[in-house]
């Protein structure tokens, strides 16, 4: 008997208990669409806050905005999206499927063929005899597919629209205004966060490669001649880091190496400070994720998966069960962008400084899938070999819910204690889940299956002396608090500011 496979048991217990579904699943579903439900949107929204707070908020200089998903086909028209926003699309002579030569190639030949020509991926096709998957008939010749949808915007035909493929372009064409904002003064960076759209040749592993999904990006321009193109940010220069490199591709890499970031800079191994600056917040953030940091890595995109618009890319690719996957693209945009745009709408995107010193900006752009994030962080803090229960370990930071309030029993005021308690934790700020159906232990497994840190439970001691349990989900254990406590002491566990043992009175 085959194992089953760890993305199926997460899509079984995503789909069970309220994570994600299919898109129209009673209609056969929609390849490349899911629906989050209540758990799968708390944990999105975690996510997303993590991001807000730390990547954004903290900062002095970077601002959030929130643009149109739909947009005018000058708009991309200008970004090279309309030209080059393609993969290579081949079908079956026989059998009509259709499928992404690169990821055909990839499959059958190991071989990354990202960003090669339609002629040079054909070719490999050939020298590999890579046949069609489904019919094993031969394949005919690829061509490119834009990858964006299309719409018209306006009744009767009125004028051409694309979803947007990515959410900076919103943030390039309003550049003007955004500089008149920041009071024309660089550095600074734009923030957004929401949806966008690719029509994937195959959309495939879950909620890893799909066509509507959300992205949490930032365009940080500065000046590329200025002192500080070293960036103003305080870089954490010890903090370790895994690094691909060029070369190390060319030989063939089994382990990536372990850099501090001022190794990194020392090595010249990135364009400029700005991307070092994004690599620690990323990395800090899939540890505080759960993320093993051995499990991830960054890697210097070789040139022909480099996107058209870059001057370096930067993935952070994730060891996953379904293989190395990128979930944060990390690019140094140069001035691609704003030239473009500046060119297009005969606006001009230069910032004068008082010595009548101009300046086009450059961009670093940290890009963060928040799909592939949190299938990474369901992955990582999946555990089913230990207690007779599928759990997730979800750090109390990402948890959709943080606390459990069960009464032991419904009766003699049991329930109510435990009702009260429950809104009191949600008067408080906590995000408290009240449970009274069924045995306590199953409930208590019920609250790992979903991942909840802590459960509290009101009992006939309750009654007598207002304390009650807490019960840790990692451990199992529990401890005894009075309630007059309860909200602190949450509060410092959630914080990872106690140990669970020392927090009994
Ligand atoms: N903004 C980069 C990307 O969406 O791939």
């Amino acid at each position: 008997m085959t194992e089953e496979r760890l993305i199926d048991k997460i899509i079984d217990v995503s789909l069970r208990r309220g994570f994600i579904c299919p898109t129209a699943e009673i209609y056969g579903g929609s390849g490349g669409f899911y629906d989050y439900g209540p758990l799968g949107t708390l944990l999105k929204q975690k996510i997303i806050d993590y991001w807000r707070q730390n990547f954004v908020l903290d900062t002095d200089n970077i601002f959030e905005v929130s643009g149109s998903l739909l947009m005018p086909e000058s708009v991309f028209q200008a970004s090279g999206h309309l030209d080059a926003f393609d993969d290579p699309l081949i079908q079956c002579n026989v059998c009509n499927s259709m499928f992404r030569t690169d990821l055909l190639i990839k499959e059958a030949a190991n071989i990354s063929a990202e960003g090669l020509s339609i002629e040079e991926q054909d070719k490999l096709i050939q020298e590999h005899n890579v046949k069609c998957p489904k019919c094993k008939e031969d394949l005919g010749k690829s061509r490119n597919f834009n990858l964006m949808f299309k719409t018209e915007i306006g009744p009767s035909g009125g004028y051409a629209g694309y979803l947007r493929p990515e959410t900076a372009q919103n943030i390039f064409i309003n550049f003007k205004r955004l500089t008149a904002f920041m009071r024309n003064k660089l550095p600074f960076g734009i923030a957004q966060t929401g949806y966008s759209f690719r029509n994937e040749i195959s959309p495939r592993n879950f909620i890893i490669r799909l066509r509507q999904f959300e992205q949490m990006e930032i365009e940080m321009f500065f000046d590329p001649d200025a002192e500080e193109a070293s960036s103003p940010f305080e870089i954490a220069e010890d903090l370790k880091i895994n690094f691909v490199t060029h070369e190390m591709q060319e030989k063939g890499w089994e382990k990536p190496l372990s850099l501090s970031l001022q190794e990194v800079k020392q090595q010249n191994l990135v364009p400029n400070d700005y991307l070092l600056y994004f690599f620690a917040l990323e990395t800090e953030m899939l540890i505080d994720f759960g993320v093993k940091q051995e499990d991830f890595w960054f890697r210097h995109m070789l040139p022909h998966e480099t996107p058209h618009y870059s001057g370096g890319n930067f993935d952070l690719e994730v060891n996953l069960s379904i293989g190395h996957k990128e979930i944060i693209g990390n690019a140094y945009r140069r001035d691609y962008d704003l030239k473009k745009h500046s060119k297009a709408s005969n606006s001009s995107f230069t910032i004068a400084y008082s010595d009548g010193r101009k300046v086009l900006p450059h961009v670093v752009e940290p890009s963060l899938g928040v799909d592939r994030i949190l299938y990474t962080v369901l992955e990582k803090c999946y555990r089913d070999d230990d207690r007779g229960w599928s759990w997730f370990q979800f750090p109390s930071v990402i948890a959709p819910l943080e606390v459990a309030v069960f009464p032991l029993m419904k009766k003699d005021g049991l329930a109510n204690l435990a009702y009260e308690v429950h809104r009191e934790l949600k008067n408080s700020g906590y995000i408290s889940f009240y449970d009274e159906s069924g045995k306590i232990g199953k409930r208590y497994a019920r609250a790992d299956e979903i991942g909840i840190p802590y459960c509290i439970t009101v009992d006939y001691e309750s009654l007598e002396d207002s304390s009650m349990t807490i019960r840790d989900r990692d451990s199992m254990k529990q401890i005894r608090i009075p309630l007059e406590d309860l909200d602190i002491t949450l509060g410092e566990l959630m914080d990872s500011e106690v140990e669970f043992e020392d927090s009994e009175q």
